[in-house]
């Protein structure tokens, strides 16, 4: 039968109690669709760091060579900002880890249900229209693997694009789209910037091979608040490294909670990385009181992206809106809630055991 290996990276704060709910949904899910899973653990950013000496230790490196794909919890926290940019758990692990597996590609998709669109923030008059973006972002290059540099009181970080980078990205919003709503609006600040300048350029030249899609451009500060304003304008929204870090936050927001947004980071080959697009939340950490639902959702589009298990994927994705409707939610999203990530986690679960197919 199918059998599928995966680097289980827990990391920091929030991570492992997460990431315990995601494999708890995963061993359903394997049971009741019929495939086997190697989960193997390994440590990663300041877990790492703290036990090791270093944050990707080429042991945890060499288990994500040796797997199907890997799921990712989060890293960093304030225990370790003070270090050398290396060593921290960020720029030390999780950005060499995209970068070796060339992980261009990460898809971030957030959407308001109209039937709970009072978990987001926005005023009803706008969540009660829904919201279904596809946020790509570019992911191995830009300003966060340009030439970076320091000395006395001056610091610099490079932007770089080429129109190979542009391209690949591009073609894969404009394929995304062809699925979705046939609309890709792409993010820049071409008003300013050059790579800008070569990002639209480059992005109209793809559009001409997708005549079935609408390409529109829109300025990074109008796309910031037209998000908020009117967000159900959006279908795939294509973004450069930094902006769509950014654009990725406010989508969760929007959404209802950054503990409801998953990521898919992809290299074209079938193999991924898989993360929440929140980070460790310090603030919340250790009192089992997390938002599970990302890094649930991220291990489902683990099993869709890399796996092809669509069905399985789909079975987690209904259980997580039944547990929405059913109200059983954690407190980023209701502060009267009295549900904990154990809880979430424990009711995703029965539904899915519920669940005939
Ligand atoms: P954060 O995403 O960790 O937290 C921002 C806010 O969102 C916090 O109030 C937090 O409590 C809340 N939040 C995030 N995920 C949640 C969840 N699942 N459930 C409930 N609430 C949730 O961002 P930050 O505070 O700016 O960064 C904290 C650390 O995480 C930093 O070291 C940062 O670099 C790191 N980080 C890591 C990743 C990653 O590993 N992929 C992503 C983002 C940030
Ligand atoms: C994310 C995170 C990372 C990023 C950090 C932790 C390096 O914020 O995945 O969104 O900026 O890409
Ligand atoms: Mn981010």
């Amino acid at each position: 039968s199918k059998h599928y290996k995966i680097a289980v990276l827990p990391g920091d704060g929030i991570g492992p109690e997460v990431m315990a709910e995601a494999i708890k949904v995963l061993q359903v899910v394997a049971d009741k669709f019929q495939f086997q899973l190697t989960l193997t653990e390994a440590l990663v950013g300041g877990a790492a760091l703290d036990a090791t000496g270093v944050p990707l230790p080429p042991d945890t490196l060499a288990l994500c060579k040796a797997s199907d794909a890997i799921l990712f919890g989060s890293v960093g926290g304030p225990k370790w900002t003070g270090l050398a940019p290396d060593m921290q758990p960020e720029r030390g692990s999780l950005l060499p880890l995209r970068k070796t597996f060339d992980l261009f590609c990460n898809m971030r998709p957030g959407q308001i249900y109209p039937a709970f669109a009072d978990l987001s923030p926005l005023h009803p008059r706008v969540s009660s229209k829904g919201m279904d973006v596809l946020c790509i972002r570019e992911l191995t290059g830009g300003i966060y693997f340009g030439e970076k540099g320091r000395s006395g009181d001056t610091a610099f970080d490079t932007q770089r694009y080429s129109v190979a980078e542009v391209t690949r990205i591009a073609e894969v919003a404009f394929q995304a789209a062809q699925k979705r709503g046939k609309k890709v609006t792409s993010i820049d600040k071409a008003n300013v910037l050059q790579t800008s300048i070569l990002w639209r350029e480059t992005v109209e030249q793809v559009a001409k091979n997708y005549p079935d899609v609408t390409l529109e451009h829109m300025y990074i500060d109008n796309a910031a608040m037209q998000l908020i304003r009117s967000p159900q304008q959006f279908d795939v929204m294509l973004c450069d490294n930094l902006f769509g870090d950014i654009l990725s936050d406010e989508i969760a927001a929007i959404a209802g909670s950054l503990g409801l947004l998953p990521s898919a980071s992809l290299n074209g080959s079938g193999f991924g990385l898989y993360e929440p697009a929140g980070g460790s939340a310090p603030d919340i950490a250790g009192q089992g009181i997390a938002n599970p639902i990302a890094q649930i959702l991220s291990a489902a589009l683990m099993l869709r992206y890399s796996f092809g298990e669509e069905a399985a994927a789909q079975a987690i994705e209904r259980a997580v809106q039944q547990c929405l409707e059913q109200h059983i939610v954690t407190r980023d999203i209701d502060p009267k809630s009295t549900y904990g990530t154990a809880a979430v986690g424990a009711a995703i679960v029965a539904t899915l055991q519920q669940e005939t197919h």
